[in-house]
């Protein structure tokens, strides 16, 4: 599992590797607004302040993904073994 620190809530996930980050987050009553839950419209874009996402959306640049600072929680990963989201 994925370890996965929300920021602003002060609460400590552990997403497996079955899950959505985002569905771990809602189920721990943390709204996220999301439409597809494919990686592809953009409006679960959360802002990373620690670890590296494992990018799976189709949506960020190279640039983008190469710096670490926001993903799609619908979709991406992580490939460190935590993550810290500004949520
Ligand atoms: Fe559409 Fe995540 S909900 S990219």
């Amino acid at each position: 599992p994925v370890e996965v620190e929300l920021a602003r809530s002060s609460i400590i996930l552990l997403v497996p590797a079955e899950r959505s980050i985002l569905q771990v987050v809602r189920e721990n009553g943390i709204y996220v607004e999301c439409a597809c839950e494919e990686g592809v419209c953009g409006t679960c874009e959360t802002a990373v302040l620690d670890g590296e996402p494992q990018h799976r959306d189709m949506l960020l640049s190279p640039e983008e993904r190469a710096g670490n600072r926001t993903m799609m929680i619908c979709v991406s990963r992580a490939n460190s073994k935590r993550l810290v989201l500004d949520l």
